[in-house]
Order: structure tokens, then C-alpha cells, then sequence
């Protein structure tokens, strides 16, 4: 895929996270982690519901605000500059009052790639550009999550983050998104995705941050957090046992 942003600089990276905690309403629901994320590859981030992975993914994207601790961007603490070259993707992803196509013209616009054509290209490699002129709205749920993507993709993000969003969705639409996720992983993009599809997990990552009770119980390369998880929570999850 191409656009013409080009000027995304990438190497803002690894992430290194400090120790960070975060308390809402007298939960401790971030609880002193710190981890390393390194610059290429898929990271995924696994756990049972409620473990503390969406607020986890909000503090690395700066939609939540750690109380404890910090994150690190290479040296830097995350500034507009380097969350401009982030795109984050929701489960329930937002889509405007508009067409297919405007849906996408509007974000791409913004960075400066006015030509239709590059939107269209973008259309077409997540399967939507014969639903390019259908408003938006009307989509089903795995065609908005592709339109999502799409959307995320066009900036050429240095970091995709991505909150299950392919939950719910048919084989065909995850294996588009799959694909397309790791032909822009191969090309440098970062991607940090959070899932609860073991299979889909094996299939893309390359290391597995494995969060248990706002702690990070496990960060391991893929392999060997499938094959041997050190921790009994990943056991036990991975044997479908794990319920908070
Ligand atoms: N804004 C908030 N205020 C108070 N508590 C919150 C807030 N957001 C999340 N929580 C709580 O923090 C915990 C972790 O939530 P989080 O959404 O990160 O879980 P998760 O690991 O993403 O779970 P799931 O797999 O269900 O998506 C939950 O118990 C949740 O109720
Ligand atoms: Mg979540």
C-alpha cells in the first residue's frame, strides 16, 4: 500500500514503560507495570476481560493518564508530534454521517493526501471499494471495522493500535484484515493489537503481553508463551480455565 505522507518518521520507538499505575475510583486497575515493546513486529496483548487491557492501550495512545510512572517514546514522554503518528482502532469504531468514501477522504484530507485515488487504493485493499459511494452508516459490523482500518492505515502510522477489532467479525474479514496486517507490519509498522482470539494471536504475534489483574503477569516471545507460558495465569487461560 502507498499514500503520500511519507514524512511519518518511524523510530520512536521501543516504548519503555516505567512502572506506571492507575487508580479510578479507588481501583487499582493499572497495577506497577513496566515492559519493554520493541520497535518491529506484533505485539499482542492478551488477558481476561477486565485485566486492564483497553486502559493499558489508552495509556500507551494517551487517552488515559497513568497517575504513577511513565512511558517512554525512544527517550521521549508520548507529545502531539508522536501521537500524530499513532492511529488507534476500537471494537465499536465510529464511523461518520457520510459515504464510504468520504468516511476516508476526511481523515486522509487531514494529513494532507487530498488525491481520491490513494483513498480508493486504500478502499480496495480492505474489499470496500464497490461500497465506495453507500453511506457509511448502512455498513454491516465487519465492513465498518474494515473501514476503520482503512482509516487507521491511510496516515501511515509508526504505531497501529488495534482494540479487538476483529472481534465478532467472519473468517473472510479477519483474514483481510490479517492480511493487511501483515503486509504493513513487514513494511515497518508497528502493531500492538489486543485479543482475545488464541488463534489469531498465534497466527500474528511475535511476542504476547499477558496482563492478569492490571499486572503484567508474562511478556514472552509468541512462541514460547504458547508452547510453555510461564505464568499460571497464561496457563490457565490458555486452557480456557482463567475467569477474573
Ligand atoms: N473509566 C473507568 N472508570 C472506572 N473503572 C474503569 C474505567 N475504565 C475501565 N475500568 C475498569 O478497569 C478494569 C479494566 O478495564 P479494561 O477495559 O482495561 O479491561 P480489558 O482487559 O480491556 O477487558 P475486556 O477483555 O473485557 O475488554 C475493569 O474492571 C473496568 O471496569
Ligand atoms: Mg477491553
Amino acid at each position: 500500500m502507498s499514500n503520500q505522507t511519507g514524512m511519518v518518521q518511524r523510530g520512536l520507538m521501543p516504548i519503555t514503560v516505567q512502572n506506571i499505575t492507575l487508580t479510578l475510583n479507588e481501583r487499582m486497575l493499572i497495577d506497577d507495570l513496566s515492559c519493554i515493546i520493541k520497535s518491529d513486529g506484533m505485539s499482542v496483548i492478551m488477558g481476561p476481560n477486565g485485566a486492564g487491557k483497553s486502559l493499558f492501550m489508552r495509556c500507551l495512545h494517551g487517552l488515559a493518564k497513568p497517575d504513577m510512572g511513565q512511558i517512554l517514546y525512544a527517550d521521549t514522554p508520548l507529545d502531539p508530534l508522536i501521537r500524530q503518528q499513532q492511529s488507534l482502532v476500537f471494537q465499536t469504531p465510529t464511523i461518520l454521517r457520510r459515504t464510504v468514501l468520504a468516511n476516508l477522504l476526511f481523515v486522509a484530507r487531514q494529513r494532507g493526501i487530498d488525491d481520491p485515488k490513494i483513498s480508493m487504493d486504500y478502499l480496495a485493499q480492505l474489499q470496500l471499494d464497490h461500497l465506495a459511494q453507500h453511506p457509511a452508516r448502512l455498513l454491516s459490523g465487519g465492513e465498518k471495522q474494515r473501514l476503520a482500518l482503512a482509516r487507521a492505515l491511510i496516515i501511515n502510522p509508526a504505531i497501529l493500535f488495534l482494540d479487538e477489532a476483529t472481534s465478532n467479525l467472519d473468517p473472510a474479514s479477519i483474514e483481510t484484515i490479517e492480511t493487511n496486517l501483515q503486509s504493513v507490519s513487514k513494511q515497518g509498522m508497528k502493531i500492538i493489537l489486543v485479543t482475545h482470539d488464541i488463534g489469531q494471536a498465534k497466527r500474528l504475534a511475535d511476542d504476547v503481553l499477558f496482563l492478569h489483574h492490571g499486572k503484567l503477569a508474562e511478556h514472552s516471545p509468541a512462541k514460547s508463551f504458547f508452547q510453555k507460558p510461564k505464568s499460571g495465569a497464561a496457563k490457565a487461560y490458555l486452557a480456557g480455565k482463567l475467569v477474573l
